[in-house]
C-alpha cells in the first residue's frame, strides 16, 4: 500500500492495552482505566485485518501492547498469525517479565525469529521505580535465555530519562561489547498528561551519542538499509552488537516511516504521534465486506501525515492517546 510518496508494509498491532508494568514514562499519571473486553479486537478480528492488510501489501508484522504476554491465548494468536504465508517477519515488543524459558521456546518452535525487550536500567531498585514493578530479576533473565536460546537479534530499548537513567547510558551501551544485543536508546516523547515531561528537561540523541563517545570510545556508524527501520545504527570497536538511536523528537523521519498501526479497540492509525484514527473493527462486526474494508484501509493512509510537531510546540501539540493503548 502506498501513502503519498512512502510504501507502506509494516503493521504494528497491539494486542492488549492492559499492561502488568505501569512505566512512567508510558502510563497515565492519573487513574485510568483499562477498556472493556468487549472493546478490544477479538483474536479472529485482528487476523482477519491483517490478511486483509497483507493481501495490500503488508510483510512485516509487529506485536505490542500494553503487554502483548498478559493478554490470554496470546500463543495461539501468534500461532496463526505466523501461517499468513505473505507475512515475511513477525516480532514483539515484550517487558519480558512473563517470558519463562518455556513460553520462549515455544515463541521459536512457532518460528520468532526476534525479539524487542524494554529496559532502561541495569539497576533492580531503580528499574523498581521506573516501571513499578519489582521484576528486574525476571527481565534480565529473559533476555539471557532468549540470546541462550538463539533469538537473533535480542533488542533492547532503553528510554533515556534525564536525572532518572542518564548516568548508566555508558554501561548500558558497553553491554553491545559483550552481547551481540542491538540497544536502542529512544529519545522520550511526551504523550497524554504524563509528568515526567514537566520536571526535566528532555534529553536529545546528540547529547547520549557525546556521553557514550566520551564514556566508551568512539561510534562507528553503520550503513542504513531500506526496511532498517527508524534507528540510526553504530557500533562500538570491537563489539558483536549495535547501538541504535531512536530520535522521534530531534529530528523525525516521518518521511521514511513505513508503518501503520492497529490498536486494541480495532482502529486503525496511521502515525504514532498524531491522534487521527479510523475505525475497522465497528464496521466489520457489522458485516462489511472484505473489499469496503480495504477501504477503509486505504482511506485511513490518506491520513498519514507527512511530519510531526511534537519536537518543535512540545508541551502544545502532545497526543492525548498513551502508549499503553497504541503500543508504542
Ligand atoms: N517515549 C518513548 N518511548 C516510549 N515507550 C513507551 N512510552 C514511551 C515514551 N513516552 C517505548 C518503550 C517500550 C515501547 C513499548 O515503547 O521503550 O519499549
Ligand atoms: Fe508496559 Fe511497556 Fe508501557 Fe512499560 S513501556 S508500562 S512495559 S507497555
Amino acid at each position: 500500500m502506498i501513502a503519498g510518496s512512502r510504501s507502506i508494509n509494516y503493521l504494528r498491532i497491539s494486542v492488549t492495552d492492559r499492561c502488568n508494568f505501569r512505566c512512567r514514562y508510558c502510563v497515565p499519571a492519573a487513574p485510568f482505566s483499562v477498556m472493556p473486553h468487549h472493546e478490544i479486537a477479538r483474536y479472529e478480528e485482528i487476523l482477519k485485518i491483517t490478511r486483509l492488510a497483507c493481501d495490500m501489501g503488508i510483510t512485516k508484522v509487529r506485536i505490542t501492547g500494553g503487554e502483548p504476554f498478559v493478554r490470554k491465548d496470546i500463543f495461539s494468536f501468534i500461532e496463526q498469525l505466523c501461517a499468513i504465508d505473505t507475512l515475511s517477519d513477525i516480532s514483539i515488543t515484550t517487558n519480558g517479565a512473563l517470558l519463562t524459558r518455556d513460553k520462549i521456546q515455544t515463541l521459536i518452535d512457532l518460528g520468532i525469529k526476534r525479539l524487542n525487550f524494554s529496559l532502561d536500567t541495569l539497576d533492580p531498585d531503580r528499574f523498581a521505580a521506573i516501571t513499578g514493578r519489582d521484576r528486574f530479576k525476571k527481565v534480565w533473565d529473559a533476555i539471557m535465555t532468549a540470546h541462550a536460546l538463539g533469538i537473533t537479534p535480542v533488542k533492547i530499548n532503553t528510554v533515556v530519562l534525564r536525572g532518572i537513567n542518564d548516568d548508566e547510558i555508558v554501561t548500558i551501551a558497553g553491554l553491545t561489547r559483550k552481547f551481540p544485543f542491538h540497544i536502542r536508546f529512544i529519545e522520550y516523547m511526551p504523550m497524554g498528561d504524563l509528568h515526567v515531561e514537566k520536571q526535566q528537561p528532555q534529553m536529545l540523541t546528540s547529547e547520549i551519542r557525546r556521553r557514550i563517545e566520551a564514556g566508551i570510545g568512539p561510534l562507528t556508524p553503520l550503513t542504513h538499509k531500506a526496511g532498517d527501520g527508524p534507528a540510526k545504527k553504530f557500533q562500538l570497536a570491537d563489539a558483536p552488537g549495535v547501538v541504535g538511536f531512536i530520535t522521534p523528537i530531534s529530528s523525525h523521519f516521518c518521511s521514511e516511516c513505513n508503518r501503520l498501526r492497529l490498536t486494541s479497540r480495532g482502529f486503525l492509525r496511521p502515525c504514532l504521534l498524531n491522534d487521527y484514527e479510523k475505525d475497522i473493527l465497528t464496521p466489520l462486526r457489522k458485516g462489511a465486506t472484505d473489499a469496503q474494508l480495504k477501504e477503509i484501509i486505504q482511506a485511513a493512509l490518506k491520513h498519514k501525515p507527512l511530519f510531526h510537531t511534537l519536537g518543535k510546540n512540545r508541551l502544545k501539540d502532545i497526543p492525548v492517546s498513551h502508549m499503553t493503548s497504541i503500543g508504542g
